[in-house]
């Protein structure tokens, strides 16, 4: 077990993580990973805020892993501000998705945020020139939860972007990316969608599930909903960082 996953173990705080683990995850997950890669701050973000429950719980998990861990987060927020904005059909998955549902009370939420910077407007328009404007530290861990599978389309150009803005591998969950009994979600629709032409007009990037989560002997639903951003073409994604006596038991536990 190496010292960061012995830290988190060990950790007093541990409990905490139960709100929202599948947050909680990826965050830990990119911070070991950056910091077995020498960076000093990540960004996370949060792609559809709503009220702003996961944003809060961002912060929590932030708090708490920089104490233990001793790296910097950043959190950024994207939200319309005024709910979804129309479907443009069934894609977008129509029959479970209207406009205006999730609208955000944006004074309310900023005054529960204290690190959190939210960027309001539709997500087509607001990263155009995003990291031009807040020029955030490397990208490490993404949630989407803008749920039509345009807005996702639109949110995925956040990897549009060159190496420098990202870690090699950024940990990235989706909400909606099974679905539910009513929205019956798949690859022609919504989510998948979009991540399954990310991958087609994508070269040297890829977006893939965490498969050794999947083969746990104990599952939860977030597992199906973790991916991983690979950019096969980032100068350090091919740096060893597993310790020699790591790589060895992983193939022994396989
Ligand atoms: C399900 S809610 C997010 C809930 C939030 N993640 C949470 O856990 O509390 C979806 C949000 O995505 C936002 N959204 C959808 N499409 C968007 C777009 N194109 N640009 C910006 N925000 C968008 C909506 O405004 C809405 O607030």
């Amino acid at each position: 077990m190496n010292k960061y996953r012995r830290a988190f173990y060990k950790s007093p705080f541990l409990i905490e993580f139960q709100d929202r683990p599948y947050y909680a995850y990826p965050m830990y997950q990119a911070a070991t990973q950056a910091l077995a890669l020498g960076y000093k701050a990540i960004s996370v973000i949060e792609f559809g805020v709503a009220g702003g429950n996961g944003m809060v719980c961002l912060e929590k998990h932030a708090r708490i892993l920089s104490k233990l861990l001793r790296i910097e987060f950043q959190l950024y927020g994207f939200d319309t501000g005024t709910g979804l904005p129309p479907p443009e059909g069934y894609r977008d998955v129509e029959h479970n998705w209207k406009q205006g549902l999730f609208r955000m009370d944006v004074e309310k939420l900023k005054s529960r945020l204290t690190i959190s910077q939210l960027v309001l407007g539709d997500v087509a328009d607001t990263l155009k020139d995003f990291y031009m404007a807040y020029k955030p530290a490397p990208v490490g861990a993404v949630i989407f939860d803008v749920d039509l599978y345009s807005s996702t389309r639109a949110a995925l150009k956040i990897f549009d972007t060159g190496a420098g803005n990202l870690i090699p591998r950024v940990r990235c969950y989706f909400d909606d990316i099974i679905g539910s009994e009513i929205s019956l979600t798949n690859e022609y629709m919504g989510e998948k969608l979009a991540v399954d032409e990310y991958n087609r007009t994508h070269a040297q990037r890829k977006i893939t599930p965490v498969y050794h989560l999947q083969a746990r002997s104990y599952r939860k639903k977030w597992h199906l909903k973790s991916f991983v951003h690979h950019a096969y073409d980032h100068p350090l994604y091919s740096r060893f960082i597993a310790r020699d006596n790591d790589a060895v038991a992983g193939q022994l536990r396989a």
